[in-house]
């Protein structure tokens, strides 16, 4: 079978690195072209790379030795990639995205699309059904035979399945998260060890809000020519900064219309799966929620790469005595929350007949 040629673009940062690992064997994905900024455009990619490649594999020997190319080299990705991914830095995306989109696929991970109101944020496992906007937001944009579609905020990931599971069930009234995110979350270099290390940083610029929102996009209906946003129920988000190199946890308190029984929540997060099977996405978790009853777990070092790091690792569910109940999650926020959510979605696309 003849793989689709895939351009990264933002190839040489955290998330794009990732990109670059994770694709390495992918069945239906090869990478071809790696774009970044001028300070790495010319160089071979391990160069580019050179002191700040973190993933704990080696640089895969096919990527190693392409040459960097600027991301405004438009014309080489439309002769050379089938479709990007973005991984680029949200300060440039918006623009460069809407440039790509005109005539390829841009699978993105950048927020700066996410509230563009035709533009699917996706959790396959959520809400795959939006990706039928994508004719209408050509339309609307002018695209001729490209698209955006994005992924949202990493600090999400890790709660807003377990509840969608049960807000489907119970309906949700209200949410107290707090989050504990790794440096990884924050780019390279990131955050500089003097303020990390033997520290928590209370603050994440724009990152409650992130966490706030943008589940009310994922759980919306498509209207029209847009996706209308689900307001049913409100959360409030603490998000933090802490001295883990990868995976986000997060601290949920929530209240639901009608308490349920325990044992019910536990069956309905063991049976969850939404992604139909017979699509076979390589990079669908088997069990999209893993439930941990040990009274410790989940563990960010231990926990984070469950199913090739795609799974959501949940805990602790216990009686709250302000709302219903308490539990902790977790997930790998540049595999599941970066780079492997965007390889799903993109996998999703081309089953549905988006990626040729
Ligand atoms: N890290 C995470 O956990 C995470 C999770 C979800 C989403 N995201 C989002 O994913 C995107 C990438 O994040 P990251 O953590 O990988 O950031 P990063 O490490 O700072 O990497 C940014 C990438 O964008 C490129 N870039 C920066 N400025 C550019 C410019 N003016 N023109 C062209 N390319 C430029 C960089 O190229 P050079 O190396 O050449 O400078 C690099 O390849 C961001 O939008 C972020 O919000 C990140």
């Amino acid at each position: 079978m003849k793989k689709l040629r895939v351009g990264i673009l933002g190839a040489t940062g955290m998330v794009g690195q990732r990109y670059i690992d994770l694709l390495r064997d992918h069945p239906w994905f090869a990478v071809s072209v790696v774009f970044a900024s001028e300070r790495s455009a010319g160089k071979s990619y391990k160069d580019a790379v050179r002191g700040r490649w973190y993933t704990g594999s080696d640089i895969p020997e096919k990527a190693s030795d392409l040459i960097v190319k600027k991301v405004d080299e438009i014309d080489y990705a439309k002769e050379n990639c089938d479709f990007v991914f973005s991984a680029l830095g949200s300060s440039v995306a918006k623009q460069v995205e809407e440039k790509y989109a005109k005539d390829l696929p841009v699978v993105s991970n950048a927020s700066s699309n996410r509230w563009t109101k035709d533009v699917p944020m996706l959790i396959p496992e959520i809400n795959p059904e939006h990706i039928n906007i994508i004719s209408k937001q050509q339309n609307n944009h002018g695209f001729r035979k490209g698209f955006i579609v994005v992924k949202p905020n990493c600090s999400l990931q890790s709660y807003l399945t377990p509840l969608y599971a049960l807000h489907k069930n119970f309906r949700i009234k209200k949410v107290i998260i707090t989050t504990m995110q790794a440096v990884s979350g924050a780019g390279h270099p990131g955050v500089s060890c003097f303020d990390i290390l033997d520290n928590i940083v209370p603050y994440i610029s724009g990152e409650e809000e992130k966490t706030e929102e943008e589940p009310k996009k994922i759980l919306g209906k498509i209207k029209g020519k847009e996706i209308v946003k689900d307001d049913s129920f409100e959360i409030s988000a603490h998000c933090n900064r802490v001295p883990v190199i990868d995976g986000h946890m997060a601290c949920i308190s929530v209240k639901f219309e009608k308490k349920p029984e325990k044992e019910k929540i536990l069956e309905i997060w063991r049976n969850f799966r939404s992604i139909p099977q017979e699509l076979s996405l390589p990079f669908a978790p088997k069990n999209p929620i893993i439930y941990r009853k040990e009274h410790d777990r989940p563990q960010t070092r231990l926990d984070r790469n469950k199913d090739k790091g795609m799974a959501v690792v949940v805990g602790r569910l216990r009686d709250c005595k302000v709302f219903d109940y308490r539990f902790t999650a977790l997930s790998h926020n540049t595999i599941r929350g970066a780079a492997g959510g965007g390889i799903l979605n993109a996998e999703l696309l081309y089953k549905r007949g988006y990626l040729k």
